[in-house]
C-alpha cells in the first residue's frame, strides 16, 4: 500500500475507502454548536428511575453472598483459626482463610515498586479490619452467622495510632524496615537568604484530620466463573486496572479476566484499583462454584477501603512589604496507615508551584501507623497543602496590610517553577480567576463592610483561596471506536468509566459536535474489558482531557469516510465537500448534496467504523487547571456555630465541555471541601485500644444539605487553550476541592479574628478558639 501527502492509502492506484486514523489531528474548534452547552446527562433517566444496573444491583439465580472476618485489633498475630463452626452453618458453600493454602496468595496494598508483600489472609494483622477469613453462603445473614462462628486466637501486639509517636525510639515496629515509609525533600534557591530579605516572616503549624472515603455505592463486586474465565462486575474507576491486578494476583491471562463496571456510585480515588475484596470474591466463587456477591458494609469501608491521610504541616513564609514572596519552608508529617499508600503524596505541591517564589524548601515524612491504608482522595495532598498555604497567604497579607487577593495577584507565576527547566503552562488563568471571581463576588465591598461591623454575636466575614491541580490529562494510551450506523445513529466505544461525573455525556457531545448526530441517538458502550478499548482509570481529573481528544479523532475519521463516500455519489472532489447537519454538501455548489443516510457506501456497508487515538501532551509545556474560590460565613460567637452563607468558584479548566456537568462538579467539589473544613474526621482511640471509634455515618459526619449553602456560583474562566489537546479541556473534578477549606478558614478569620488551623472546625473547636484567643479585635 502506498500513501500520498494527504495520508490517503492507495492499492493499485485506487484509494482505499477506509483509513483507520484521521489524516492529522483536527484543528481546535473555532465555534461549537453542542460542546459548551448545558446538556443534561444522557443517562439521567436510567440513573433517577433506578433502571441503571450498578454492580451492587447485579444478581444471578444461583448467586451466593460473601462476608469477611476482619481482625478486631489494630495490631495482632493470628495464632490459630478454627472454621469448623462456620462450615456447619446452613447454606455455607465456602470458607477460606490462611488455612486454605491455595487461596492464601500474595498481595500488596500498593504498586509493585513500593511493595511490602503480604498474604491475602496474612497472619500478621497491621490494622483493624484486615481480612482473616471469608465465607460464602446462600443469604447474607447466613454468611455473617458463619463469619461469627469462626474461632480465632490472636496474640495482641502493641500498636501505634499516632504519627509522631511512630517516630520515637522504642516505638513498636510495624514493618521490619521501621516505621518511616518515605522521606522526600525538595529545594530551590536558598530559603535562609529569602527569609533574610523578607520584611515579615510568619511560622505556623496547620493540621488536617483524616477523612474517610464515603462513596454512595459501597466497595465490592460480583464474581462469576465460566470454566476458566472470570467475570467481575465491580464498582470501580478503572476496569482495566482491576483486570490487570486480578490477572496478576490470580496468575491468569488478561483475556480470561473480564471486568465490567457500567455504572458506579462514586469512587473519589478509593476505587482506582482492585481491593482484597475483589480477590476474595473471585476465590470464594471458584470454591463455591457459584457466582459470589461481596460488597463491604459501611463499617468495613471505613476501616479498610481508604482515606485521605491526616497531615501535620509546618509552614514558614517570608514576604516583602510590597507583597513579594521571598521564601517558603514547609515540612509535612503524614501517614498512609500500615502500608506504603502515599501518605505524603503531593502534600507539598501547592507550596512548590502555586505562587512565584525563588526560595522554596520542603520536606515530607510518611510514617506507618496501625490504621487502614490511605487511598488517593480527590486531589491527593493538594487540599491539605492548600489549608496551610492559603491561610498563610491570608496571614501575610494581613501582616503587611494588603488585600489577600492583591497579595496573590502579586505572585502569580508565569511558568511551572517546580518542574525541571521551568516549562510554561499551555494556559493559565489564575490571575483572571482571582480578578473575575473577586468582581462577581463583590469581594472588596464585603471585605470592608464586614471589617467595620463590630456589633452583635453573629459575625460575617469573607475569605479567598486559590489553587492549582498538578495534572491535566494526557495520553496515549487512549483509543476510541465510533461506529456510525446506516440510520445515522452512533455507538461510541470507550473503555473509561463514568464515575458519576458525566463523562459519557461529554463524550456524546463531542461526537454530536463532529457528526451532527443528536446526543439521544448516541449509545455509549463503555467500561468493559471484554468489549471496549483499553483505558487508564478515571482519576486525576483526566478522563475528559485524556479521552475526549480520542473521541474527537474517531468521529473525525468517520466524517472523513462519509465525505469520501458521498464524493463518489456526488462525483465531486472530497476536499470540496463538508458535513453540515445531516447532509454532505459541496462548498462550490450548494445544490450538490446528499443526505448522510442516503450515501450509497454507508447503505452498502451498514456501518462505518472510525478509530481515534490521542497523541501526547506537548513535551515542553505543562497542562494544569487553576481556580480561585470566595466564601462568606456567619459565625455565632456564642455557640461557635459557623454557617457557610455562599461560595463563588472561578475555575480555569480550559474549555467548558458541558456547562451543566461543569457546574455540578463545582457544587460537588465544594461540598467535599466543606467536609474537610467543617465536619469530617476519623477518630482513633490513640491511647487505649487503637480502634476507630466513629465507624458509621452517625459519628463520622459528612456534610448534609444543612451544611452546604444553596448559593454556590460557578464562573468558568474559559481561556482558549489550543495546545493542551484537541478539545482544549483541562479537567475539573479535583481542582474544585482544593481551595475550599482554606477559603472557609480565611472567612472565619475575617469574621471573628480567630485563626483556625486544625480541621474539623466544629462548634467546639471554634468556641475553644474564640475563648482562648479572644476573638475579633477591631
Ligand atoms: Mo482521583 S483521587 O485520581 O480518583
Amino acid at each position: 500500500m502506498k500513501q500520498d501527502q494527504k495520508g490517503l492509502y492507495y492499492v493499485q492506484g485506487v484509494p482505499v475507502p477506509e483509513t483507520p486514523k484521521p489524516r492529522r489531528d483536527p484543528d481546535p474548534w473555532e465555534k461549537t454548536s453542542v460542546v459548551g452547552k448545558a446538556l443534561p446527562r444522557i443517562d439521567a433517566y436510567e440513573r433517577v428511575s433506578g433502571t441503571a444496573v450498578y454492580p451492587s444491583d447485579v444478581t444471578f439465580p444461583d448467586m451466593v453472598y460473601g462476608a469477611v472476618l476482619r481482625c478486631p485489633y489494630p495490631h495482632a498475630r493470628v495464632v490459630s483459626i478454627d472454621v469448623t463452626g462456620a462450615s456447619g452453618v446452613p447454606g455455607v458453600h465456602a470458607v477460606i482463610s490462611s488455612l486454605t493454602a491455595d487461596e492464601n496468595i500474595q498481595w500488596s496494598y500498593t504498586r509493585d515498586q513500593l511493595e511490602i508483600p503480604v498474604k491475602l489472609f496474612d497472619t500478621t494483622c497491621r490494622f483493624e479490619g484486615e481480612p482473616v477469613a471469608a465465607v460464602a453462603a446462600e443469604t447474607p445473614y447466613q454468611a455473617w452467622d458463619a463469619v461469627r462462628a469462626i474461632k480465632v486466637t490472636y496474640e495482641v501486639l502493641p500498636f501505634i495510632a499516632d504519627e509522631e509517636k511512630a517516630l520515637l525510639s522504642g516505638a513498636p515496629q510495624i514493618h521490619a524496615s521501621g516505621n518511616t515509609a518515605k522521606k522526600d525533600f525538595y529545594n530551590r534557591g536558598d530559603v535562609s537568604r529569602g527569609f533574610a530579605e523578607a520584611d515579615v516572616v510568619i511560622e505556623q503549624t496547620y493540621t488536617t484530620a483524616c477523612e474517610l472515603h464515603t462513596p454512595m455505592e459501597l466497595h465490592g463486586c460480583v464474581a462469576k466463573w465460566d470454566g476458566d474465565r472470570l467475570t467481575l462486575w465491580e464498582s470501580t474507576q478503572g476496569v482495566f486496572a482491576v483486570q490487570a491486578r486480578i490477572a496478576k494476583v490470580l496468575n491468569m491471562p488478561l483475556a480470561k479476566v473480564r471486568v465490567i463496571g457500567h455504572y458506579m456510585g462514586g469512587g473519589f480515588g478509593s476505587k482506582l484499583r482492585a481491593g482484597k475484596y475483589t480477590v476474595i470474591a473471585a476465590l470464594l466463587a471458584r470454591r463455591a462454584a457459584r457466582p459470589v456477591k461481596l460488597f463491604l458494609s459501611r463499617e468495613e469501608t471505613f476501616l479498610a477501603a481508604g482515606n485521605r491521610p491526616p497531615a501535620r504541616m509546618k509552614l514558614k513564609a517570608g514576604v516583602k512589604k510590597d507583597g513579594t514572596l521571598t521564601a517558603l519552608e514547609f515540612s509535612g508529617l503524614a501517614t498512609g496507615g500500615a502500608y506504603p499508600a502515599g501518605g505524603t503524596a503531593l502534600l507539598d505541591w501547592q507550596v512548590r508551584d502555586l505562587y512565584s517564589c525563588p526560595n522554596v524548601r520542603t520536606e515530607t515524612t510518611d510514617v506507618y501507623i496501625n490504621a487502614g491504608p490511605a487511598r488517593p482522595f480527590r486531589a491527593p495532598g493538594h487540599p491539605q497543602c492548600s489549608w496551610a498555604l492559603e491561610q498563610m497567604l491570608d496571614a501575610l497579607a494581613e501582616a503587611i496590610g494588603i488585600d489577600p487577593v492583591d497579595l496573590r495577584l502579586k505572585n502569580v507565576p508565569a511558568f511551572s517553577q517546580a518542574r525541571k527547566g521551568h516549562p510554561p503552562y499551555t494556559s493559565t488563568a489564575l490571575r483572571e480567576c482571582l480578578v473575575e471571581g473577586a468582581r462577581a463576588f463583590e469581594w472588596r465591598e464585603l471585605r470592608s463592610k464586614y471589617a467595620s461591623e463590630t456589633k452583635g454575636h453573629l459575625r460575617r466575614g469573607v475569605g479567598v483561596a486559590a489553587g492549582l491541580w498538578f495534572a491535566g490529562g494526557g495520553g496515549p494510551p487512549s483509543t476510541i471506536i465510533v461506529r456510525f450506523f446506516s440510520d445515522g445513529s452512533v455507538n461510541l466505544n470507550m473503555g473509561a468509566s463514568d464515575i458519576g461525573t458525566g463523562t459519557k455525556t461529554v463524550m456524546a457531545m463531542v461526537v454530536a459536535e463532529e457528526l451532527g448526530v443528536r446526543p439521544e441517538l448516541i449509545e455509549v458502550e463503555h467500561a468493559d474489558t471484554g468489549t471496549t478499548q483499553y483505558a487508564t482509570p478515571s482519576g486525576g481529573s483526566k478522563t475528559v482531557p485524556t479521552e475526549a481528544p480520542a473521541v474527537r479523532a474517531a468521529a473525525v475519521s468517520v466524517k472523513e469516510q462519509l465525505i469520501r463516500m458521498a464524493a463518489e455519489d456526488l462525483k465531486a472532489d472530497p476536499d470540496t465537500l463538508v458535513l453540515r447537519g445531516q447532509e454532505v454538501l459541496s462548498l462550490r455548489d450548494e445544490s450538490k448534496k446528499v443526505r448522510v443516510t442516503d450515501i450509497t457506501g454507508l447503505k452498502k456497508r451498514g456501518v462505518i467504523v472510525g478509530v481515534g487515538y490521542r497523541g501526547p501532551n506537548p513535551e515542553d509545556k505543562v497542562v494544569n487547571p487553576f481556580g480561585a474560590q470566595f466564601c462568606e460565613v456567619e459565625v455565632n460567637t456564642r455557640t461557635g456555630e459557623c454557617r457557610i452563607i455562599r461560595f463563588l468558584a472561578a475555575h480555569d479548566s480550559g474549555r467548558v465541555m458541558d456547562r451543566l456537568t461543569f457546574d455540578t462538579q463545582v457544587v460537588g467539589g465544594i461540598t467535599m471541601g466543606i467536609g474537610l473544613a467543617m465536619t469530617e474526621a476519623r477518630v482513633l482511640d490513640r491511647s487505649q485500644t487503637g480502634k476507630m471509634v466513629n465507624r458509621n455515618w452517625h459519628d463520622y459526619k459528612i456534610p448534609t444539605a444543612l451544611d452546604v449553602p444553596a448559593d454556590i456560583v460557578s464562573i468558568p474562566i474559559e481561556i482558549r487553550d489550543t495546545e493542551a489537546n484537541t478539545t482544549g479541556a483541562k479537567g475539573l473534578g479535583e481542582p474544585v476541592t482544593i481551595p475550599t477549606a482554606a477559603a472557609i478558614a480565611n472567612a472565619i478569620r475575617h469574621a471573628t479574628g480567630i485563626r483556625a488551623t486544625a480541621t474539623p472546625l466544629d462548634p467546639a473547636e471554634i468556641t475553644r478558639l474564640l475563648t482562648t484567643k479572644g476573638g475579633k479585635q477591631r
